[in-house]
């Protein structure tokens, strides 16, 4: 595995990313949330028709969207933060004899590659753990080249306060490491600052199956309480919206951006 870099920039944040996350690697590689979804399909298929030449994977997390882009592109490269992530995954990829695969560990806010080095980038359930997302998507842009594509997915925020609120809440006492989840107006906003131009945005739902949701990040009980203590006590309209069900599952929002590099 490549050594780690930026290490003096790195943050207690991202400390505690590495921490929430690096013990839970083996549930993120067989998350079944994870290991499938339309959003990965949409990813593969770009990749498929574009067949790059070399593709970065932000925040790769089980692998999942290395291991589709590894069937299209020359060379993919998955970066996390999280060492024992990234050993999870070079265990897959020798597995499955992808060996066009490499990992690096990094933080996406300061990449280790030269500019233009890349001529896909992919970065899917992530940037909701970024410290500074606008620093992450501008090294994306930088490492790009220009026209280039880049495929971004995550957690949407409804754009009203009260189920702002209760998202990011939710969220935070499942996993201390989250950071926000924004609104499709923020990512908008943040990708053109950052020199994408946005070709499509496709929203779709995902049901969170309340168990392995907590079970995937070993979210203390005290907290997992909380959770469903919010949710019971939640107003109708959050409810509904959340569809939130006797057990605790719920549905989320989520949006796949299709952007190109200015
Ligand atoms: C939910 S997982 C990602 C899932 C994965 N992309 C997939 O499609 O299955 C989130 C990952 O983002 C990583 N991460 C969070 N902040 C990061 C940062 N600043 N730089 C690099 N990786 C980061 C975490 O270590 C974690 O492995």
């Amino acid at each position: 595995m490549a050594t780690p870099t930026g290490t003096e920039s790195s943050t207690s944040h991202d400390h505690h990313v590495q921490s929430q996350f690096g013990p839970r690697a083996a549930a993120y590689v067989e998350s079944a949330v994870h290991a499938a979804g339309e959003d990965l399909r949409h990813i593969a298929q770009l990749a498929g028709d574009i067949r790059p030449a070399k593709a970065l994977d932000l925040g790769c997390g089980g692998g999942h969207v290395a291991y589709a882009l590894a069937a299209h592109a020359h060379e993919v490269v998955a970066v996390d933060l999280s060492s024992d992530m990234l050993a999870a995954v070079a265990g897959v990829a020798r597995q499955r004899g992808l060996a066009n695969l490499h990992v690096q560990q990094a933080s996406v806010q300061a990449l280790p590659f030269e500019d233009a080095s890349f001529d896909f980038v992919a970065s899917r359930f992530s940037a909701h753990h970024w410290q500074d997302v606008d620093a992450g998507l501008r090294e994306a842009a930088r490492v790009l080249k220009r026209a280039s594509p880049a495929v971004f997915v995550d957690v949407i925020a409804a754009g009203r306060p009260l189920l702002d609120t209760h998202l990011q809440t939710i969220e935070l006492l499942r996993d201390t490491s989250h950071v926000r989840n924004y609104s499709a107006a923020e990512w908008h906003e943040k990708l053109a600052r950052a020199g994408f131009g946005v070709e499509r945005c496709h929203m779709f739902r995902t049901r969170m199956e309340f168990a392995s949701w907590i079970a995937r990040m070993a979210t203390p009980k005290p907290l997992v309480d909380a959770i469903r203590l919010l949710q019971k006590a939640a107003a109708p309209e959050v409810q509904q919206v959340f569809a939130i069900e006797p057990d605790g599952s719920f549905m989320l929002d989520m949006a796949v951006f299709a952007v190109r590099r200015c």
